[in-house]
């Protein structure tokens, strides 16, 4: 048998994380020039995860959830565009207006302007603290780029989560569906409603209701959907990272049951790092 010494270059746990990468996200929601204030520093294995999920399924909400729970950074996509399409159209780039025009209509936005929006916040992606997707890779193109960023930085994924849940089920989510117009909460006018009607419990700000939950959009977002994001439930399968979780039930519920998975996942990432790190150093 062999028994590994515990002295990793890394830990698992960073003290104090639980009050550390609250939903700061400034570097990430306006780009490198904006800093997070509080960004955990040292060794440490993050968290690193992929929430996949036709739209309305409860991406956000989780996300939310397993901030709260694993103190990984919730970083959106969709959020990155829709702080862009809050701004005057003379403050946005001729491709963030393109962009801001495609989520309006439902549309993916182009792979070249994604993959150029994330590679400007990578730094995120290396980040100490960690993250959890949502919302990106949404299509294979996206995915490969994302594997192919990842193995040259030496970054692993904990898992990729896949919520499931019936059409019928999306729309309505969909439908009653508010957000906060400054930190991004999501709430459901009868599933989860704010405490104060319009207002976010959080921050006191306005709630609205995003441009593509009309119908046509919705209609839209979710063909997309079926032919660009659908491919890659098998894509991360095939890398052994797939984790399928049916998002019925309230969201604690859901959350609770993919917690304990993505935990063990995390724990057998640790215990693989420990084995190279042992055998690089019976090695030399
Ligand atoms: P994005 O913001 O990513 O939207 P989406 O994927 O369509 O997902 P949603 O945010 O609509 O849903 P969700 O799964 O997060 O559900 P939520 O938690 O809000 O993208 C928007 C647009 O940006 C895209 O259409 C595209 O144009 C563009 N874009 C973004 N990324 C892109 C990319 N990588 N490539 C190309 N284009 C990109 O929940 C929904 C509702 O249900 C809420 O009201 C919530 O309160 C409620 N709810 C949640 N859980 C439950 C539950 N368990 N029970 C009852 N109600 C629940």
């Amino acid at each position: 048998m062999i028994c590994i010494t515990v002295s990793p270059p890394f830990r698992r746990y960073i003290p104090g994380m639980a009050t550390l990468n609250k939903q700061v996200r400034a570097r990430w929601l306006q780009g490198p020039s904006a800093p997070c204030e509080s960004v955990p520093k040292g060794a440490y294995l993050p968290w690193r995860i992929v929430l996949l999920g036709a739209p309305g399924v409860g991406k956000g909400t989780q996300a939310d959830l397993l901030n709260q729970r694993l103190h990984a950074c919730h970083l959106s996509t969709g959020d990155v565009f829709r702080t862009a399409g809050s701004r005057s159209d003379c403050e946005l780039s001729p491709v963030m207006k393109e962009a801001v025009a495609y989520m309006r209509r439902g549309e993916l936005v182009p792979d070249s302007t994604v993959w150029d929006m994330v590679r400007e916040r990578s730094e995120c992606l290396r980040c100490a603290g960690g993250f959890i997707l949502d919302g990106f890779p949404r299509t294979l193109a996206q995915a490969v780029s994302l594997k192919q960023l990842m193995d040259t930085e030496g970054l692993g994924l904990t898992a990729v989560v896949n919520y499931e849940l019936p059409a019928s089920e999306i729309v309505a989510r969909l439908g009653g569906r508010r957000t906060c117009e400054k930190c991004k909460a999501v709430y459901h006018v009868t599933e989860r409603p704010p405490k104060v009607a319009e207002c976010c419990d959080r921050c006191d700000g306005k709630l609205f209701q995003r441009e593509d939950d009309r119908p046509e959009s919705i209609k839209v977002r979710l063909e997309a959907y079926d032919r660009s994001t659908a491919p890659l439930i098998s894509f991360y399968e095939k890398l052994g990272l797939l984790m399928r979780v049916p998002a019925t039930g309230t969201p604690d519920e859901i959350c609770e049951r993919s917690v304990p998975e993505l935990e063990y996942r995390r724990t057998k990432q640790f215990a693989n790092l420990l084995w190279a790190a042992e055998e690089n150093r019976r090695d030399t």
